[in-house]
């Protein structure tokens, strides 16, 4: 909401909050307009299923404060009857209302007021002062209703109500959450102003020399009598504080009473500075609105320079160079968070999966929060950006395929605006696993997507996360989807897509520039291997098959729901990690895989049902923890230095072991126990691990690799007594007290001599002193029902993660945990 301010507080404002100020403060007092600013705070809250309209809600209605972003249904309890599944974590959907009262400015009402929401799961109603703004049954999309007509200004109240009705159930074939999930702003501006989402900035030529950036401005003028305005785009290489002047360039235009209209304009950047996954920098256009000398508006947009294709021979090629796509498919929700976004911690995930090498996320399988996006640009990853999991065919019985006829046109062209500008978005997907793709109607839908996409931009190929497209006659492909009479999926062959996208079926990439000679490659979504941090079957180099098949019921398993951490269990259909990423790896012609998936999430718990209630597919689990997989990973995609050797040292003596040692940089490791060698192993071939098969005897185990007979590193792992002790380590001890940060506290259980404990399985109990609170615990088990919003949980293999945030004071925050019988553990987080 604006807030008008003296000059003087203007500039320090901006100045603090690295706004650019095109213009010096002393000249022009309206150098700084602030569109957007946060509308998260002080909602009331209600959860009701009798509620049925808002005339219903009464005096009695009781209200719980709370700031969105909220999901409330990841306060409740695990239900084994819950409608929404175990599929869909087995937590409850429901009616939720949301209200809020506040006051605007009364020099506000003459100009143009917006509420924006980033995402409501789902079927969102809204009325302000009693007036009906509209309905939006797509989750996943944010939207933006234009209230100024509606507000009282000036010292009179206004009060918003917000209706949330994810109420039928099963609509999600994983966990969705409920609730206003995403960010919610307010946006004021002059009544001539640039449109929502109204900048598009394209950068058609890209040479070492120069760049030409494109910059389209649609600009909305409400006022009752055409206007006379000067646009002016300047360029400014960097985002936030950090800006350097490049060019501006101004046009005048004039625009109609109540109409649009575009304004094009062209900046040749000298020498630019290109985005890239290692170096992913970042440039800003800035719009300013001019009338009669005087700046109305001021409009920002992040983008960048890159010049990229998908070749068919060399795959992915980005600024001359040839990269390949090493990226996971994420599902939005943030394990005990649920699906509330929180910047830090989408952060957090992505910095654990750069660690591990990744390149590339894909936004399996909805538009992500915009805050995702954001940081895709900032830290260079590759982007897919999904925009359905089903079109008119619904997956699960209440789910949007009930709403494709009326929406899906909206809801493409909402997402394609809001995020065209993002440079780290480098496809389109139209949708994953589409049922209508084995049949005509399929192709129909697709090439009214593929029209729509290109109408909105045309600089990125499109492509849908297909099934396998072509019958190989392998056994695990047809049998997934009794196709065997199909000879190549309709959608496929259609030409309507400018990538061939599909998931799984590893085995068939091999065979894809004779199926499609003209249509290059991505593998939309690959593997789904399936392990729990921390265990591990006796035997590990026997594969797995979890279901044996896709539609039978799995009767196999482990006692506990548990499955072996050795990479040798995989769904039918997928295939264990290193399998695919052998194929990958061999050629140049398969630009890149997106993995089922980087993260552990909430819900499809393959291969089990309930009890299990969240997924096993995750190269990190749910707590954030690593699988051990992840160093395989890691020594293949990074340059890091890599020595993992697994499981953990503490078995019964003279059982069988199999130990393994994912390595690089080497050409051999040494194991020892108890300083007797066991043997030397290489990798052949392309191998990607070496294993040893030896009795356990308690103490020891040491790995040494070697390169040209020099030690390049050593690991050890000890056989742990009894837990003890519990260790605190914080991700950050420095937060910002500004309510939102978060400090991740990772727990350990330790023996007297500080070895992890890694079958300790205690209760913690957490307490926390300070202005901050406990926003969830999460061991990572898939089993696990304790609340993730408690302050008390059960470790998995030794490990449990405790996630703090801050309250709006500075201060210290002091976290323990005790557990009984072991030594209590106290960490100190600052908060500034
Ligand atoms: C795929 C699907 C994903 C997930 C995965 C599990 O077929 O696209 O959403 O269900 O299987 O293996």
């Amino acid at each position: 909401m604006h807030i008008r301010k003296n000059i003087k507080s203007i500039c320090l404002l901006a100045v603090a909050a690295g706004v650019i100020l095109l213009n010096s403060c002393a000249k022009k007092e309206e150098a700084f307009i602030n569109r957007k600013v946060s509308f998260n705070t002080d909602w009331s809250f209600h959860l009701n299923d009798s509620i049925i309209d808002k005339d219903t809600i009464g005096s009695t209605t009781k209200w719980r404060k709370l700031d969105v972003p909220h999901d409330w249904s990841i306060e409740g309890n695990f239900d084994e009857k819950s409608p929404a599944g175990y599929g869909g974590g087995a937590l409850n959907g429901g009616l939720g209302w949301y209200k809020k009262t506040f006051k605007v400015a009364a020099e506000d009402s003459t100009k143009v007021t917006s509420i924006t929401f980033d995402g409501v799961y789902k079927n969102s109603e809204v009325w302000l002062n009693g007036h009906y703004l509209g309905k939006r049954p797509n989750g996943y999309i944010g939207f933006q209703y234009e209230i100024s007509k509606y507000l009282n200004y000036g010292d009179k109240n206004n009060e918003i109500i917000v209706k949330v009705d994810n109420s039928k159930q099963p609509n999600s074939r994983w966990y969705s959450g409920s609730g206003i999930f995403r960010n919610v702003w307010i946006e004021t501006t002059d009544k001539l102003h640039v449109a929502q989402w109204g900048t598009y900035v394209t950068t058609p030529k890209v040479t070492a020399d120069t760049a030409s950036v494109n910059i389209e401005n649609t600009i909305q003028n409400q006022y009752s009598t055409s206007k006379k305005a000067t646009v002016t785009t300047t360029i400014f290489y960097g985002i936030g504080n950090d800006l350097r002047r490049i060019k501006s360039t101004s046009q005048n235009i004039t625009i109609g009473a109540n109409a649009n209209q575009t304004s094009k304009q062209q900046i040749q950047v000298p020498n630019p500075v290109l985005w890239s996954v290692e170096k992913p920098e970042l440039y800003t256009a800035v719009t300013e609105i001019s009338l009669d000398d005087k700046i109305i508006d001021q409009y920002k947009t992040n983008f960048g320079i890159r010049d990229f294709k998908f070749d068919l021979n060399k795959g992915f090629i980005l600024n001359g160079k040839q990269v390949k796509i090493k990226g996971v498919c994420l599902h939005h929700d943030l394990g005990p968070l649920g699906s509330a976004i929180n910047t830090r911690a989408i952060a957090r995930q992505l910095e654990i999966m750069k660690e591990m090498g990744v390149n590339g996320i894909r936004t399996s399988h909805n538009p992500p929060a915009p805050e995702l996006l954001d940081l895709c640009d900032k830290m260079g990853f590759i982007v897919m950006d999904e925009a359905f999991d089903m079109w008119k065919q619904t997956k699960t019985k209440y789910d949007y395929g009930n709403d494709w006829d009326k929406w899906h046109k909206k809801d493409l062209i909402d997402q394609l605006l809001r995020d065209r500008n993002h440079p780290s978005i480098f496809v389109w997907s139209i949708g994953n696993e589409i049922p209508e793709q084995w049949n005509e109607k399929g192709v129909e839908i697709a090439k009214e997507l593929a029209a729509i996409t290109r109408q909105y931009d045309k600089t990125r190929p499109l492509t849908a996360a297909m099934n396998p497209p072509v019958n190989m006659n392998i056994d695990a492909v047809t049998l997934q989807f009794e196709k065997k009479d199909v000879s190549i999926n309709p959608l496929a062959g259609s030409g309507v897509l400018d990538l061939i996208g599909y998931n799984y079926a590893h085995q068939t990439y091999e065979h894809h520039q004779k199926n499609f000679p003209n249509t290059p490659f991505i593998a939309t979504e690959t593997t789904s291997g399936l392990q729990t941090r921390g265990y591990y079957d006796a035997v590990s180099d026997n594969i797995k098959k979890w279901p044996v098949r896709w539609d039978l019921k799995f009767t196999e398993g482990n006692p506990g729901n548990t499955v072996s951490a050795y990479d040798q269990v995989q769904t039918p259909w997928g295939s264990t990690h290193e399998a695919t990423w052998k194929v990958i790896k061999k050629h140049d012609f398969l630009s890149g895989m997106y993995i089922w998936t980087g993260f552990d999430y909430i819900g499809e718990p393959t291969p089990y049902e309930w009890p299990s209630i969240s997924s096993y597919f995750g190269i990190v689990d749910l707590a954030g923890f690593p699988k051990d997989v992840y160093y395989m990973y890691q020594s293949e995609w990074t340059d890091k230095t890599v020595l993992h050797i697994f499981p953990h040292w503490n078995w019964k003596a003279g059982q069988t072991v199999d130990v393994w040692a994912y390595y690089n940089k080497a050409d051999e490791v040494e194991l020892f126990v108890n300083g007797k060698s066991v043997g030397k192993r290489a990798k052949k071939g392309d191998d990607l691990h070496v294993m040893w098969r030896i009795p356990f005897e308690a103490g020891t185990l040491k790995a040494v690799s070697r390169k040209d007979g020099k030690v390049v590193l050593e690991k050890e792992i000890k056989t742990a007594g009894n837990p003890s002790q519990l260790k605190l380590t914080a991700d950050r001890s420095t937060i910002k007290a500004d309510k939102n940060d978060l400090s991740f506290i990772t727990v350990d259980i330790l023996d007297d001599k500080g070895t992890l404990a890694p079958n300790a399985n205690n209760e913690i109990n957490f307490s926390l002193k300070g202005n901050g609170k406990i926003v969830g615990v999460c061991s990572g088990d898939p089993v696990s029902h304790e609340p993730y919003k408690g302050t008390k949980h059960t470790a998995l293999a030794g490990k449990c993660l405790v996630i703090v945030q801050s309250g709006d004071q500075s201060g210290r925050l002091e976290l323990t945990a005790k557990a009984n019988g072991l030594k209590q553990s106290t960490i100190v987080i600052t908060a500034e």
